[in-house]
């Protein structure tokens, strides 16, 4: 049945045509949005929905996340908050308790991440493997995340296991475990950092991957400046993630891309690092997204809506950028941004993802921090129940 949602007080569509409306309406049919524009103008509709002048966006994509994980570090937080630096050899901890757990704790935890996610208005989610790295653990997660999520990255190359030679390490990454892992997910990713992957063994393996007609991602310049931006901007990459240490060459670099820098402010507050130069990024031209990178170690949280108002309030993005850095902007990082498959975006045809907030505008996302404000989702044109202040 379609349904019209009407009595918005602003809409924001992420579209160059439609662009912000206000007294608008939306007509969900199905999994599409149908029609978007002026509220007098609306088509009719199975079902009318008035939303009373409140803010509707399109849901948020979160193009960064690592859900498929056992365990709890709650241990290194408090060390961090006590002063230790954040190490990525934490990663090891959890990898040790994800390889313990079974298929169905494994799946039980990402679904129920993926449904605290959802009930704030993410709608379209990408998560990685990389807390198994031996060839069975990984495929095992591929397998679990693609069976809940949108998208799926693999990401053997996220720590040499202690004890492994590196080398034999990325032979194994780019050769059998690649070989298990490539039919569960659409994306290769390294991370790509001093004292983890160099520049040639992170090289290795994205090739490889690209070969098998994988896209690529890169983790790189997180902890300190590095090759990663120079890398995914050599290979093509949709997207190169952290960006939190950037040169000048890496800043052209990026400009003169396709590659998206995504941006994962809630990550940089954890590990108490500088926040990213989302201004120079933007002010260079480069296409910015951002993401939760929610997981156990350098970023525990789902909260789309925290990175918004940190982006805002802390690395001087506009309101409008950084929430279309969290729809539009995670959607052409994982080149979902056009076509029938197109998602954070509100124009007829791309999928009924719908964000509608318990406030007037989208500047209430950074003017009230820390408020829950989602107050009524569709995914795929579906309802979701359960969010904060569910209308249903
Ligand atoms: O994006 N940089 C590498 N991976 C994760 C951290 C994972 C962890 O500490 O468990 C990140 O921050």
């Amino acid at each position: 049945m379609s349904v019209l949602i009407t009595g918005i007080g602003e809409l924001t569509t992420n579209d160059d045509e439609l662009g912000v409306l206000t007294d608008a309406a939306v007509v969900l049919d199905g999994a599409r949005v149908a029609w978007a524009g002026p509220a007098r103008h609306a088509p009719a509709a199975g079902e009318r929905i008035d939303v009373d002048g409140r803010a509707v966006l399109p849901g948020w994509v979160d193009s960064h996340t690592h859900l498929v994980f056992a365990g709890d570090r709650t241990a290194e937080f408090t060390a961090r908050m006590a002063g230790e630096p954040y190490r990525a050899g934490g990663i090891a901890v959890t990898v040790a308790a994800t390889r313990a757990a079974s298929d169905a704790t494994l799946a039980a935890a990402l679904r129920q991440h993926v449904a605290e996610a959802l009930a704030q208005g993410t709608t379209y989610l990408e998560t990685k493997t990389g807390y198994g790295l031996t060839v069975p653990d990984e495929a095992r997660a591929a397998k679990l995340a693609a069976a809940q999520v949108d998208e799926v990255t693999f990401l053997g190359a996220h720590l040499v296991p202690p004890g492994v030679p590196a080398d034999d390490y990325v032979d194994l990454v780019r050769g059998p475990m690649l070989d298990a892992v490539a039919p569960h997910v659409r994306w290769a990713d390294v991370f790509c950092e001093t004292g983890v992957f160099d520049a040639d063994q992170s090289r290795a393996v994205l090739t490889a991957a690209a070969r098998r007609g994988l896209g690529l991602r890169v983790h790189g310049n997180q902890l300190g400046p590095g090759p990663g931006v120079a890398l995914a901007v050599e290979l093509g990459a949709a997207s190169v993630d952290h960006c939190t240490y950037l040169s000048g060459t890496d800043l052209d670099a990026l400009a003169g891309s396709d590659t998206v820098a995504t941006l994962l402010p809630a990550c940089d507050l954890s590990t108490r690092q500088p926040l990213p130069p989302a201004r120079a990024l933007l002010d260079a031209g480069v296409t910015v997204a951002l993401a939760t990178n929610c997981n156990p170690g350098s970023s525990y949280t789902s909260s789309m809506a925290f990175c918004v108002a940190t982006a805002v309030l802390q690395m001087r993005m506009s309101v409008a950028e950084a929430v279309r850095a969290a729809t539009w902007g995670g959607a052409r990082a994982l080149r979902r941004d056009v076509g029938p498959d197109a998602v954070g975006v509100l124009r007829p045809g791309a999928r009924a993802d719908v964000h509608v907030l318990n406030a007037p505008s989208i500047t209430h996302l950074a003017y009230r921090p820390g408020v829950p404000l989602t107050w009524a989702v569709w995914r795929a044109g579906a309802r979701v129940r359960g969010t904060t202040h569910s209308i249903w």
